[in-house]
C-alpha cells in the first residue's frame, strides 16, 4: 500500500569522495530500487551557506553532487530528485520549527557545541565567529525531513543526534497543533562504520583527508599508495581491524572478499600489495560510474532542468498542500473566516482527568491522563487514600509546588510520586492542572 519514504541530502559544500558515497550515496541508491520505497533525494545547498561564503564553490558542489547521483544510477523519473533551495516551504517550514524547537537541544547540537568549545580552548568569546546559521542547522535540517514526512533517513552516525532532534520538534509540533508530521528514524548502514580518510581520521572534507570519488583512476591510484599504514614489513601478519586499507576494503568487498583479505593481513600481506587490491576494488566498482560522470558534467543545463522539473512536482504534489495545512494549523489564516475565540479550548472534548487503580503487586497507582495522553504515571501507595489525598493536594496546589528531576522523575515538595510518561514535559503537566483549577 503506502510506501516507505527514505530520504537523504548532501550538503552542497565540496567534491563527493567516498565516504559520501559508501555512507549515503550508495545505499540510498540501493534503497531507491525497493518498489516498496519512495526515496527523495535532494542537495542541500542552503546549508552549503553556512560553511561556504565561496558562492563559485556552491553552484560548482552543486552541480558536481548532482552528476554524482544520477551517475550513480539515480532515476529521476522514478524517485524525488531536487535541489532544497528550489523549494521555498523548507525555509517556511523551518520558520515554523523555529517557533517549537527548544533552544536548549539545539544548544547541545554536536557541531554547534564544537565551535563552541574550539573557541574556549582558543580563550576566546563562546559565540566567536558562531553564527546563528550554525546554531538552527537542526531546524532546517529537520524541516527537510518533516516536509515530506519521511520514515527513514540514510545517515551517517554523526547525524544521528540530528534525525533525533527533527523527532523531537515534529513531536512538539504536534502535540501542539495535531498530528501532522511522521517522526522520522535514522537508519545506518550497519556494517559500514564511518570510512577513515588518507590519515585514518574519519573521511571528512574538514580534515582534508578525502579520496574523491570520481578522482581521475591514475589520481585514484596515488592517493590510495598514499593512505597512512603503520610501518610492519611484508611477511608480518597485520592488525586488519585497526587498519585504515582493510576498512576501506571491507566497505567495498563482498563478505567473503572481506575475510580473504582478512586471511591476507594475518598472513602478512605487504602494504603495497594491500593497497592494490584496495585500488583494485574501488576501481572496479567506481569506473563505469565515472564514465557517466564525466558525460553528464559535459551537460550542465540538463542538469539543470531535471531539478527544476523534480521540485516543482514535488511542490505540487507534496509541499504545497502540506504548508497550506499547517498555515491554518497555526493560525495564519484567511481572515474572512474567523472563529471565534476561545473555541479551541471547546474544541477539546473533554478535561484532563486522574484514573486511580490497583496492580497485582497489591499497591494503589494513579495515571493523569489528557485526551489519548498519559501525563503522569505515579509510583505505588499503600492505601487508595495516599493515592487521593495526593490527588487531591496536585489539583489544589496546580503545578507549582511539583519539580521534574533526572530524566522524567517528578516530585511534590521532596517526594517522589511518579514519572513523566511518553513524551510528556512538565510544562504539559502544569497546563492541564491549571485546566483543572479553572473547572473547579
Ligand atoms: N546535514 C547533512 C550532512 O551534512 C545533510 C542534510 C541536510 C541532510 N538536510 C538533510 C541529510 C536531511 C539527511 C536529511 O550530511
Amino acid at each position: 500500500m503506502s510506501r516507505t519514504r527514505v530520504l537523504t541530502g548532501i550538503t552542497t559544500s565540496g567534491t563527493p569522495h567516498l565516504g559520501n558515497y559508501v555512507g549515503a550515496i550508495r545505499p540510498a541508491i540501493a534503497a531507491s530500487r525497493d518498489p516498496g520505497v519512495e526515496s527523495y533525494y535532494f542537495l542541500a545547498d542552503y546549508h552549503a551557506l553556512i560553511k561556504v561564503t565561496d558562492p563559485a564553490r556552491v553552484q560548482r558542489s552543486t552541480l558536481e553532487i548532482a552528476a554524482t547521483w544520477l551517475a550513480c544510477g539515480l532515476d529521476p523519473a522514478s524517485v524525488w530528485f531536487y535541489r532544497q533551495s528550489d523549494i521555498p516551504e523548507i525555509p517556511e517550514l523551518t520558520w515554523f520549527l523555529s517557533c517549537v524547537a527548544g533552544k536548549g537541544i539545539l544548544n547541545r547540537a554536536h557541531a554547534y557545541k564544537a565551535s563552541v568549545d574550539k573557541n574556549r580552548a582558543e580563550a576566546l568569546d563562546d559565540d566567536a565567529a558562531i553564527t546563528a546559521g550554525l546554531f538552527m542547522y537542526p531546524v532546517l535540517m529537520a524541516a527537510d525531513i518533516l516536509l515530506f514526512n519521511a520514515h527513514k533517513v540514510p545517515v551517517g552516525r554523526d547525524q544521528v543526534q540530528h534525525i533525533e532532534m527533527a523527532r523531537d520538534f515534529g513531536q512538539r509540533f504536534n502535540h501542539l497543533y495535531g498530528e501532522h508530521f511522521t517522526l522520522p528514524e535514522a537508519a545506518i548502514e550497519e556494517h559500514v562504520a564511518t570510512l577513515p580518510g588518507l590519515d585514518g581520521r574519519k573521511m571528512s572534507k574538514s580534515y582534508d583527508n578525502t579520496i574523491p570519488l570520481f578522482a581521475p583512476r591514475e589520481q585514484l591510484k596515488k592517493l590510495i599508495a598514499g593512505i597512512v599504514t603503520d610501518s610492519r614489513a611484508p611477511g608480518e601478519p597485520k592488525d586488519a581491524d585497526n587498519s585504515n586499507v582493510f576498512q576501506l576494503y571491507q566497505a567495498f568487498a563482498s563478505a567473503e572478499e572481506t575475510a580473504v583479505m582478512r586471511k591476507a593481513f594475518a598472513d602478512g600481506i605487504g602494504w603495497g600489495d594491500a593497497k592494490q587490491k584496495l585500488f583494485e576494488r574501488i576501481d572496479g566498482e567506481v569506473a563505469p560510474l565515472r564514465e557517466q560522470y564525466e558525460a553528464l558534467m559535459a551537460k550542465p543545463a540538463e542538469i539543470e532542468a531535471i531539478l527544476r522539473d523534480g521540485a516543482a512536482r514535488l511542490r505540487a504534489r507534496h509541499a504545497t498542500p502540506l504548508l497550506a495545512r499547517l498555515r491554518e494549523a497555526v493560525g495564519l489564516r484567511d481572515l474572512s473566516s474567523v472563529v471565534a475565540s476561545g473555541s479551541a479550548k471547546k474544541e477539546k472534548a473533554t478535561l484532563p482527568v486522574f484514573k486511580q487503580y490497583r496492580e497485582a503487586d497489591g499497591r494503589f497507582y494513579f495515571k493523569f491522563v489528557d485526551g489519548e495522553q498519559v501525563l503522569v504515571q505515579s509510583v505505588g501507595f499503600a492505601s487508595p487514600k495516599d493515592a487521593g489525598q495526593l490527588i487531591a493536594r496536585l489539583k489544589r496546589e496546580g503545578g507549582a509546588a511539583l519539580r521534574h528531576l533526572e530524566t522524567d522523575a517528578l516530585h511534590l515538595g521532596d517526594e517522589l510520586i511518579g514519572h513523566l510518561h511518553d513524551a510528556a514535559e512538565l510544562a504539559d503537566v502544569v497546563e492541564a492542572l491549571a485546566q483543572l483549577t479553572e473547572e473547579a
